[in-house]
Order: C-alpha cells, then structure tokens, then sequence
C-alpha cells in the first residue's frame, strides 16, 4: 500500500480497519481511509470493489464488522444514517432524497424546518417559510446556483443537474462537518455535471470537505486533491492528482499496476 501524502494533521474523518462481510461475500477487507480538513477526496474503484459499502459503513447506512471510525480524533459509533447526519456528515445518495412535489426551499430544509417565532411555532407547529426562503436563497446564490433564483418553485419542474444542485447545497448548508457524494454526475449531462463540479470546489474553499464517489476520470482528476482507489474489497492506494496519470489510476484499480 503506497501513500503519497505524509500528514500529520488529525483527519476530519478516519476509519481504520473496517471490516464488512454479507455472508460469504467480503464487501471490505480492512480499509482505512483518512479525510483531512478541506479536501476533496475522491473514491474510485471497478464494479463491486467496495466503494458504496465503504461510504454506507462512513455514514451509518451499514454497520462494520470490524474496524473504527473517528471524527476529529474522536472514536464514533454510527447506529443509522440519523447518527452520522447529526455529527455532521451529510451524505447525497445517487438516488436523490428530495421531495419531487416541494419546493426547492422546502426541500432545503426537509427534515429540520424552522418553526415561527412563539406560539404560533411552539403550539400551532406553523412553519417560519419566509425565513427558510431567505436562507435558501443566501445559501444557493452563496453556493453559485445562479440559474435557480426562484426558491418556490417546486423540484419536479427542475432539470437533473439543478436538482442535483440543491440536493448538494441541502447537504453543504446548516453547517455540515462532511459532504458525501456518491456519483453525483453520473446521470447529468456535460452542462450540469460541470455545474456539480463547481459546486463541490465551492464547498472546499469554504473549508468542508468532501468524499466523492466516480468512475468519472477526467471529473476526479480535476475536483480531488487526493484519490482513494479500492480494489476487492482493499485500499490498494492512495494516489494525488500531482502523483499520477487517470492511465495509473486506472491500471492500479484493474491490478496492473502496483501505485
Ligand atoms: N447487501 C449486500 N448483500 C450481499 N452482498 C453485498 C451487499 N452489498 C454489497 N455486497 C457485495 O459487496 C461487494 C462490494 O459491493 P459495493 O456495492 O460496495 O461495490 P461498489 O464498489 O460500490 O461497486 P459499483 O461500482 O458497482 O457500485 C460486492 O461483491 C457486492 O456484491
Ligand atoms: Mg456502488
């Protein structure tokens, strides 16, 4: 296993170990992975290699066998998906979990509206919709999505690419500690893929990290300032941009090349 960075930062996100089996079927055979303060890191690896099962063990949508997670240096124990999204880590799912008939600002604050002010919020539940409007608005033109400037209108009118936008931004708002993208340019055209690209830079340089899922080369090797590759089940390096062509990256992924 080869390594091209020698940090000595503590990572956002690690996991050390893990360990994840579906019966006979070894889904992870003891991988780790570090995700340092404002990076992109990006996970690629063929069909089957262990990517999705490594992000649902790093967001709690599966439980490892074996191995530890830590956020900040500190160990933690994710039970569900509600777990890791409370400590911070908000996960974008290739499947969008957006609610097609609600608006984009509805959408942004699904799961966590804000309430009115007093009694009206306390007692009669009535939702504060202009203040999550005006955040909504903040929070994409803040984000870039400039071409999305009304926040009423409902998710199912829009395109792939500016869903995906405000599935991104929903998870980059309230303070998130790490955004988590599995292939989230795979279904979109060359438009709105470069639009989600933009959109994960943003997030690095305000300072969040990002793990992003792709079998997209020429989209890892322009976003990622560093590159996970697994392979059956294993880490079988960690590469950099700087450190090696998409030809190595793909030849260490198949087993041609040792990184
Ligand atoms: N729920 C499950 N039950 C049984 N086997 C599973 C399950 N989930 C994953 N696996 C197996 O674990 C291994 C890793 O699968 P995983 O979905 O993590 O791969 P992947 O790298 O995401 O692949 P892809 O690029 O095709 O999405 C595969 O052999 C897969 O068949
Ligand atoms: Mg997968």
């Amino acid at each position: 296993m080869s390594d091209t960075t020698t940090e000595t930062r503590t990572p956002v996100l690690a996991a050390k170990r893990l360990v994840k089996t579906y019966g006979h079927v070894v889904g992870l055979d003891g991988v780790s992975l570090e995700l340092y303060p404002g990076e992109v890191l990006a996970i690629i690896g063929d069909n089957g290699a262990g990517k999705t099962t490594l992000i649902k063990c790093l967001t709690g949508a599966e439980i490892p066998d074996e191995g530890e997670l830590s956020l900040d240096g500190k160990p933690v124990h994710f039970r569900r998906p509600q777990d890791a999204r409370e400590a911070g880590i908000e996960t974008v799912y290739q499947s969008l979990a957006v609610s097609p008939a609600l608006d984009v600002a509805a959408n942004m604050y699904l799961g966590r509206e804000l309430r009115r002010p007093g009694i009206l919020g306390s007692t009669f539940r009535m939702l504060d919709t202009k203040t999550m409007r005006k955040n909504a608005r903040a929070e994409l033109t803040e984000l870039g999505i400039s071409t999305l400037q009304d926040v009423t209108v409902p998710i199912e009118n829009l395109s792939g690419g500016q869903r995906q936008a405000v599935a991104v931004a929903r998870a980059a708002a309230f303070g998130s500690k790490v955004v988590v993208l599995d292939e989230p340019t795979a279904a979109l055209g060359v438009r709105e893929s470069n639009q989600v690209l933009e959109l994960i830079k943003r997030l690095r340089e305000r300072g969040v990290p990002v793990i992003l899922i792709s079998h997209n080369m020429p989209h890892v090797f322009e976003v990622a300032d560093r590159i996970h590759i697994q392979r059956l089940g294993k880490r079988a390096a960690t590469i950099t941009p700087q450190s090696h062509s998409m030809t190595d990256a793909v030849a260490i992924m198949t087993g041609a090349q040792v990184a």
